[in-house]
């Protein structure tokens, strides 16, 4: 079951018209809340950021916070069987009569579905994953989460037909984020990543992520670094709700230091892991 404009209904009967400014120009935000054991990792954050995003793009929030949550938790409740879940929920600014790209105020398009998600055990990421990196040509308003992925989803595809676990971009040499999570290196004990701009998605892991550092005592500095420091760092990571935080060990064919998970993400690992119970 899913929620669609006020509905709780089956998912292969949930549909929106032609018309729907989302479906015609990739007109909308989203959000994706990680779940586990029915328990929302940084709910507060998550509609924080929706909020955000519905400012950037001049839509009116349709819910208050309260109604998002128990729509969120409502949803949730339909899949007893998977303990681990992501909720994705996208609001789009809704149907016109005609296609035209500009726009009057439309009653927004609300749907929320939750998927199941399992996140890889510790132990089958300690050998790390691999990573391409590309050039960075998306817009540059990319800190809001915009419907519109075309960009984001080449790059994910190049990375699968890499067989390589996301594309980290670069941007007049300086790492940004990646398709689809935010990029940490860790040098000489101390981990750095890109600092919130219209850049990179202000990641709710990449807060989570610095957060269970700074408990940890790791310095963490939130500045830019260089496409060679993300080969020559002691370590690499990507964080982002649905994937955690994993460690890269390769990219582009290169071994990055000595070709496994380091010290320091399984500390940041290990305190992630206990923002679950
Ligand atoms: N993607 N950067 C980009 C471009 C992203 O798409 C994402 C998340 C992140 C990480 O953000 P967070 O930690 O809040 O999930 C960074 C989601 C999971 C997606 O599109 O499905």
């Amino acid at each position: 079951m899913v929620y669609l404009n006020g509905n709780f209904i089956e998912k292969n009967q949930a549909y929106v018209s032609v018309m729907d400014r989302g479906f015609l120009f990739g007109d909308g935000i989203y959000e994706v809340f990680p779940v586990y054991n029915k328990k929302i990792i940084g709910l507060d954050s998550h509609l924080k950021r929706l909020q955000d995003g519905l400012d950037a793009i001049n839509i009116k929030n349709p819910h208050s916070k309260d109604e998002w949550t128990k729509l969120i938790h409502k949803v949730i409740s339909f899949d007893s069987i998977h303990l681990n879940q992501a909720v994705y929920l996208q609001i789009s600014r809704g149907s016109d009569e005609n296609r035209k790209h500009t726009y009057n105020e439309l009653k927004p398009t609300v749907y929320i579905q939750s998927s199941a998600i399992k996140p890889r055990k510790k132990s089958m990421l300690l050998d790390g994953m691999s990573a391409i990196t590309r050039e960075d040509i998306r817009w540059l308003k990319s800190n809001t989460k915009a419907t519109s992925l075309l960009a984001n989803t080449l790059y994910a595809q190049e990375a699968k037909s890499n067989g390589a676990e996301e594309a980290i971009l670069y941007r007049d040499g300086i790492v940004t984020e990646a398709s689809s999570s935010n990029v940490f290196i860790a040098k000489n004990n101390c981990i750095y990543t890109h600092p919130k701009s219209p850049m990179i998605l202000p990641g709710i892991t990449r807060e989570k992520a610095i957060e269970c550092a700074k408990t940890n005592d790791i310095s963490v500095k939130e500045s830019s670094f260089t496409t060679q420091q993300l080969m020559d760092a002691d370590e690499v990571w990507i964080t982002s709700s649905t994937r955690e935080i994993v460690p890269i060990t390769s990219i582009d064919g290169s071994q990055i230091s000595n070709g496994r998970a380091g010290p320091i993400w399984s500390i940041v690992y290990d305190e992630y892991q206990s923002l679950k119970s």
